[in-house]
């Protein structure tokens, strides 16, 4: 099943001396999300933001928030990210040996749940979530950074787990981050993602407006 395709420009990638700005300009070409990429230097090997960022974001925008959660301990943060405005939340498969309690406490108080997958992390694992989530996150990269290398074996994950979902739960949406940019998004499209994060190849663009109204387009258009 093919839902409507939808951008979420990573925050990781833009001018933090200049946040507002950089926010406009990806709302001005179309922006459906932002997606808030939390580190805890723990989990992956880098320190970004916490939950006070999510509430400075919803100040400024009325976008809806993601967040993808790059922590160990994800269910001490869920509650303060749903409080800070957060819609919709991606904790990762591997964070935690009970990451079923997680998803189940984000439907509980209200949000939007989705599952992360690592690049080594297999597809199926996501069948036990399937009555409780959103989306599934493919990473196409090892998180931690922006700006790393699309890993190519993403697209037939993607592929795979299109075909899993249509025979099980076909509403459950596709999402990919990293190394997302305009020359993959029509291959990635083609492959059943519905949910773009971008971040560097939005944020570092000569012309944010009109990177992310291009990257919607393509996406339009396959
Ligand atoms: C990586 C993050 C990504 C990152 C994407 O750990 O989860 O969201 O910001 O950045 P790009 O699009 O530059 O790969
Ligand atoms: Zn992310």
């Amino acid at each position: 099943m093919k839902h409507p395709p939808e951008i979420a420009p990573s925050i990781l990638s833009a001018n933090f001396a200049n946040l507002e700005t950089d926010i406009r300009q990806a709302e001005k070409g179309g922006a459906d999300w932002f997606h808030l990429d939390i580190m805890d230097g723990h989990f992956v090997p880098n320190i970004s933001f916490g939950p006070w960022v999510a509430k400075i974001m919803k100040a400024i925008t009325d976008v809806p928030l993601d967040a993808h959660l790059m922590i160990t301990n994800p269910r001490e943060y869920i509650p303060k990210f749903i409080d800070a405005g957060v819609e919709l939340i991606y904790p990762h498969y591997e964070a935690s040996y009970d990451v079923y309690r997680t998803v189940q406490l984000i439907v509980d108080l209200g949000a939007k749940a989705g599952i992360t997958l690592n690049p080594a992390t297999r597809f199926d694992v996501v069948e036990p979530f399937l009555e409780l989530i959103d989306s599934v996150l493919i990473m196409s990269v090892c998180p931690g950074f922006g700006g790393q290398k699309f890993i190519e074996s993403s697209v037939q994950k993607i592929r795979w787990l299109r075909k899993l979902l249509d025979e099980q739960k076909p509403e459950v949406r596709i999402a990919i981050d990293g190394g997302v940019n305009l020359e993959n998004i029509a291959d990635l499209r083609h492959a059943g993602v519905d949910f773009f994060v971008a971040g560097s190849a939005v944020f570092k663009a000569k012309n944010i407006e009109e990177t992310v109204r291009r990257l919607k387009q393509i996406a339009e258009s396959v």
